[in-house]
């Protein structure tokens, strides 16, 4: 019998799509023979095609001039959600660039196992907006309306550290109190459930969840960080005019931020950049902001922030290269600079775990495990600071890109068969 329901994880920064065929989930290779599909489309001008994944990333890297698209689940719930951007002269409505994008991950899985998915089960950060339920429930129908009208006759949603916690749950041995840690390119999200091997054959699972929270904060924030704090003032963020007024600095947040920065492309920001450099007091560091813009790399100087982070995982410095805004340029970041840029997202990501506590009235010392997903949870302080939130906890590690995925099959499993 061929299966007709999939799982789908649309992804900040990585997505995946997955199938369970009655013994047990797995993912779907998508590119290359690899499960994940980096969140990222490029529009190649010059050869007039298109480009998902680490192609679109490789297409724009090789200079080929066009527009790179990545973070585009960001836009969902964000006041940008109902613009678009103009791409070679067409406008491009955010629906269907993220619509394109989920049709093509969908595509890729079909043709990998033969069948046609009728029905999907697509996973949704526990908050796409914080602090503000009616903004979150837009989010959830905008994305609810763009998968549908790819045909899929079932649509519905599940909480990604949920459907974390069912993959999670295959490889239980006995009963245990976890709480799913899944820290992505967006969100950091948390489950508290109970699982064991028993209770997962269970038909109703309601009284084993206990407690869901989340926070808008993930990856391509420490991304943002780190380049505000180490990168955008050697192009002259902070700097003064010649009024001794600061430089405004909306074109160096929206270059630090991945789903803005096409807005610093706008040929209005350059000439009032213009404009501006000849009111500067250090034209030097604002000459580079200016070929930055010019030669619009701002997604190169984004890609190495991400880059430069994850190294920062394993060593206690590295070398980032600002070649792109002046021969020659290279700055020394330290870990330490980079915890620092980040603390107050980390402090913000330790409350949310104990919202997910509080509302389930449960203690730190109670839980069992750590279970740790979601390419972020890497970043050693944030895994630090959650350690010494709950002592007690084993840390498990899953497979940090996976995991939803599977338990996404999983869900989509026990929904429609
Ligand atoms: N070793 C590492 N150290 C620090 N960060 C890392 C490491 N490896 C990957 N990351 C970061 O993990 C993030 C991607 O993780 P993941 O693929 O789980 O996110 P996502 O599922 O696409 O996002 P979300 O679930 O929030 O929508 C990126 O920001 C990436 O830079
Ligand atoms: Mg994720």
């Amino acid at each position: 019998m061929s299966i007709t329901a999939c799982g789908i994880d649309f992804g900040t920064s990585n997505s995946t799509a997955a199938i369970h065929d009655g013994s047990a989930a797995r993912l779907l290779p998508l590119e290359d023979g690899r499960p994940t599909l980096p969140s990222a489309v490029f529009f190649n001008l010059d050869e007039d095609s298109m480009a998902y994944g680490r192609a679109a990333l490789n297409e724009y890297l090789e200079g080929f001039e066009g527009r790179l698209m990545r973070s585009m689940k960001s836009l969902l719930g964000s006041g940008l959600m109902d613009a678009g951007t103009d791409v070679g002269g067409r406008h491009l409505a955010f629906r269907d660039l993220i619509g394109g994008f989920i049709a093509e991950i969908r595509r890729r899985a079909e043709m990998q196992t033969q069948s046609r998915f009728d029905s999907v089960v697509v996973g949704r950060p526990v908050r796409f907006v914080d602090d503000d339920a009616a903004a979150d429930q837009l989010a959830e129908d905008t994305l609810a309306q763009i998968v549908r009208k790819l045909g899929f006759r079932d649509v519905s949603f599940q909480f990604e550290p949920i459907a974390a916690a069912h993959a999670f749950e295959q490889t239980v041995a006995r009963e245990s109190l976890v709480l799913v840690v899944d820290i992505g390119g967006g969100t950091s999200d948390f489950s508290l459930v109970r699982l064991s091997p028993e209770r997962r054959r269970a038909a109703d699972r309601s009284a084993d969840l206990l407690g869901n929270s989340g926070v808008h904060i993930g990856g391509t924030d420490f991304d943002k960080r780190l380049s505000l704090a180490c990168v955008m003032p050697e192009l002259g963020m902070g700097g003064l005019l010649a009024s001794g007024a600061v430089l405004p600095n909306t074109t160096y947040f929206q270059l630090a931020t991945w789903h803005t920065i096409h807005l610093a492309y706008h040929r209005s920001v350059l000439a009032g950049l213009q404009d501006m450099s000849l009111d500067v007091a250090d034209p030097r560091r604002f000459g580079r902001l200016l070929r930055v813009v010019r030669e619009r790399s701002g997604h190169q100087i984004a890609m190495r922030a991400e880059a430069a982070k994850i190294e920062l995982s394993d060593t206690e410095g590295c070398v980032f290269d600002l070649d792109m805004a002046e021969a020659g340029l290279a700055v020394p970041i330290a870990r330490d600079a980079f915890e620092a840029s980040i603390a107050a997202e980390i402090a913000r990501v330790c409350e949310a775990a104990q919202r997910c506590l509080d509302q389930a009235g449960v203690p730190a010392a109670a839980v069992d495990t750590l279970f740790f997903t979601g390419g972020s949870s890497a970043v050693p302080a944030l895994r630090g600071a959650l350690s010494r939130q709950f002592p007690d906890a084993r840390p498990v590690e899953g497979d940090l890109y996976g995991s939803v995925g599977c338990g996404l099959a999983v869900v989509a499993r026990q929904r429609y068969g």
